[in-house]
């Protein structure tokens, strides 16, 4: 497994980090393969989990508290969210002021049972919530060796456009994948600016392959009324990207990381799977280069879609 620099903050991470969400995350899905997943991550050469206060319904970072007790987990970098919580009834509920920010890390590093965060994302903030007193919160945590590294997670590429900008702000995590090139000027810029860029859906949510073909078990149809309810235009942008998962050589899953890992200003792509034959192949894309033949077919697709 590859490392790559996580921009400035001196953090190395395996270039494919695994992400504690989703599916992963839930009591339905079953603990041992959920706790397997992680050890087995580790054990090839995986650095990087990524999880969040709301993840799951609140039962993801718990959940990644349990796989990593009793391991030393002093080589990991472990990265997590702040500023939503589960709510209950399926509702996400948010505060990102700096005081609900600071007691949120303390709570994610209980359910963890770490002493130090190795990176902390504020979770979908607005930009007018970055304020100096936000900052100055994240620097108390940073100067009480709670926390290593200071981020945020935004889908809004006016708010990461912001974040580049803040001193403050080491990381920042966007959605980028096959289906979202537009996203590479943004990601530029980060690292032009020192930010360390974590690409989170890194397989557009499996969406280059047909919904149908995709339903073999519950979180199959879980995933897919995900996708309908929020990604339908996700959904039918895939649709010219299926060539993916028929070139000869390597998956289409292998081909989707690949693609993001070849952009150099990434530090490491997060995916989420719950299958181990799903996260062996994923691992198998560290090193992985796409001929130029793939990546002119992936780029008249964009032209197509994007
Ligand atoms: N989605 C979001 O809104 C969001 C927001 C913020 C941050 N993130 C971060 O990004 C991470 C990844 O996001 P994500 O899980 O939503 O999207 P993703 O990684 O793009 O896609 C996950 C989906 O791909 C499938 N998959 C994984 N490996 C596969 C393979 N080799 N072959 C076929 N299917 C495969 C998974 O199925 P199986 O479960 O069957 O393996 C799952 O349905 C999260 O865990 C989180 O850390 C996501």
């Amino acid at each position: 497994m590859l490392k790559r620099p996580l921009g400035r903050t001196g953090l190395m991470v395996s270039e494919l980090g695994f992400g504690c969400a989703s599916w992963w995350g839930k009591p339905r899905f079953d603990e041992r393969t959920a706790l397997g997943l992680v050890h087995e991550a580790i054990a090839l050469g995986v650095t990087l989990f990524d999880t969040g206060a709301s993840y799951s319904a609140g039962e993801a970072e718990p959940r990644l508290g349990r796989a990593l007790k009793g391991r030393d987990a002093s080589g990991l970098v472990i990265a997590t969210k702040a500023g939503t919580w589960h709510a209950g009834g399926g509702r996400i509920a948010r505060d990102m002021t700096p005081q609900a920010i600071v007691a949120s890390a303390e709570r994610s590093l209980r359910q963890l049972g770490l002493d130090s965060l190795g990176l902390l994302q504020l979770h979908g903030p607005a930009a007018s919530e970055l304020t100096d007193e936000m900052f100055a919160a994240l620097d108390g945590l940073k100067r009480r060796g709670l926390v290593r590294a200071v981020g945020l997670n935004s889908f809004d590429p006016a708010v990461v456009e912001h974040a580049i900008g803040l001193p403050g702000i080491d990381v920042v995590m966007v959605d980028y994948n096959v289906l979202r090139p537009e996203r590479e000027p943004l990601i530029a810029r980060a690292a032009a600016a020192g930010k360390g860029v974590l690409a989170g859906m890194p397989l557009a949510m499996g969406h280059t392959r047909p919904l149908l073909s995709r339903l073999r078990a519950p979180q199959d149809l879980w995933y897919a009324a995900r996708a309908v309810a929020h990604h339908r235009g996700e959904l039918a942008k895939g649709r010219p990207f299926r060539f993916l998962h028929r070139l000869p050589e390597i998956t289409g899953s292998q081909a989707s990381l690949a693609y993001v890992l070849a952009n150099a200003h990434v530090s490491a792509a997060v995916f989420g799977a719950t299958r181990p034959a799903h996260l062996r192949e994923n691992l198998g894309a560290s090193g992985l280069i796409l001929s130029d033949a793939v990546m002119r077919q992936i780029r008249d697709a964009q032209d197509v879609t994007c």
